[in-house]
């Protein structure tokens, strides 16, 4: 343990998840918090106490605390902060862990990105997700060819009573609701699993029935964002994404993420039950293959790796050993603007009715990893 290089991490925001990322932090041998920032006064301070870390400092300005000597910041407040936390991040040379979604518009992430290019620190997006080895096991399946070439993709999957409050339904703060908060999850899965293929247009719709009525919504004349949203998004290549996300509706479950390919089919279904479950914000459930020849069809159930994993330590440990041995971002920036245009299409498209154009800049996929 004393061999370990010592890695100095800053906190920016100490709102509801940063407590898991300096839980996670914390048992990671050779890794101390020297300090955190929120912009309400005293919050940090608070923090600090709760979290037991009386040796690190407060500060109210992130740019106070960025100029600390400091490898790395996790940055934990809500979206719309995201694009400025992190160009000032990566502009100081820290290395950053960005809590997802990466961005609120397509033009934010890019400028990211760019601010990753010109820095000596990485930019990685906090997506725990990944850290499921079944997600590596289905990316397998399908980079494998063993499907033939995929043409449909069908992803989502939605809570019945899953509605955060807060921040969260803030238009101003959050930017968008479901689609980006537990939708950027769904893309993430299918698109890793697909190889992040270039998206060319997205026509979608996107509804708020459920949050802005009081019967359902404790803060119904606060919520301002979207409860519900259903997308259809084409790529290069001939392949088409149906995507579909809610907080909250009169349905069990809006079905199983979706692999169709010419030799075989691959279904996933996310892991847990109830009011809040049903999206791949947590873990791999089960997977079945299915392959039919001349009407005799086999559902071979493929079986998933059964693991004790904690995925939230996993992400915040693999950030750590990524600064440690001078790794590229685990999850990186590059690949992750690709979710954040179609997400930032999927808002165009529902206020304007139509479907959209994605335009992004060549350079995203001679970059991307
Ligand atoms: N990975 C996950 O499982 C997961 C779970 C929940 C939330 N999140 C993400 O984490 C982010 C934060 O969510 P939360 O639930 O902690 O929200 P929260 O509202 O509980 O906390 C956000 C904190 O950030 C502070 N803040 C806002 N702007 C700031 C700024 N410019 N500088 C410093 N502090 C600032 C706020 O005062 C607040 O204390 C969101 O983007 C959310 O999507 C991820």
């Amino acid at each position: 343990m004393s061999q370990l290089a010592n890695i100095r991490i800053g906190i920016i925001g100490t709102g509801g998840i940063a407590h898991a990322h300096a839980r996670a932090y914390k048992q990671i041998p050779g890794v101390e918090i020297v300090g955190v920032a929120d912009i309400v006064p005293g919050k940090a301070e608070e923090f600090l106490a709760l979290e037991l870390l009386h040796e690190a400092r407060a500060f109210q300005s992130h740019r106070d605390l960025l100029t600390l000597d400091l490898d790395g910041v996790s940055i934990c407040t809500p979206n719309i902060s995201h694009h400025q936390l992190t160009v000032d991040a990566l502009r100081a040379n820290k290395h950053v862990l960005l809590e997802k979604p990466m961005s609120v518009t397509l033009e934010e992430a890019i400028e990211m990105t760019e601010a990753a290019h010109d820095s000596s620190g990485m930019l990685t997006i906090g997506f725990q997700p990944r850290y499921d080895p079944n997600m590596t096991l289905v990316r397998d399946i399908v980079q494998s060819g063993k499907l033939g070439k995929v043409y449909y993709v069908e992803t989502g999957g939605g809570r019945r009573r899953g509605m955060p409050g807060g921040t969260f339904i803030r238009k101003d703060l959050a930017g968008a609701g479901a689609m980006a908060d537990i939708g950027c999850y769904s893309l993430d899965m299918a698109l890793h699993a697909l190889g992040y293929p270039r998206p060319l247009t997205v026509s979608a719709y996107t509804s708020n029935h459920f949050g802005t009525n009081p019967l359902y919504h404790p803060e119904a004349a606060r919520f301002e964002v979207e409860d519900f949203g259903a997308a259809m998004i084409r790529f290069e290549g001939d392949l088409v994404l149906q995507f579909k996300i809610s907080w909250a509706m009169h349905m069990d479950t809006l079905g199983s993420t979706m692999f169709l390919g010419t030799d075989a089919g691959l279904k996933i279904n996310p892991f847990g039950t109830g009011n809040w479950s049903g999206v791949w914000d947590g873990r791999v459930g089960d997977i079945t293959m299915y392959h039919d020849v001349m009407g005799l069809q086999t559902h071979t159930p493929i079986p998933v790796i059964s693991h004790d994993k904690d995925l939230f330590l996993e992400k915040v440990r693999d950030f750590v050993e990524a600064i440690r041995e001078g790794r590229p971002a685990p999850i990186p920036g590059d690949q992750i603007l690709i979710q954040q245009a179609i997400i930032d299409g999927i808002i165009r498209s529902s206020e304007q009715k139509r479907e959209i154009e994605l335009k992004l800049p060549d350079t995203v996929f001679a970059a991307r990893v």
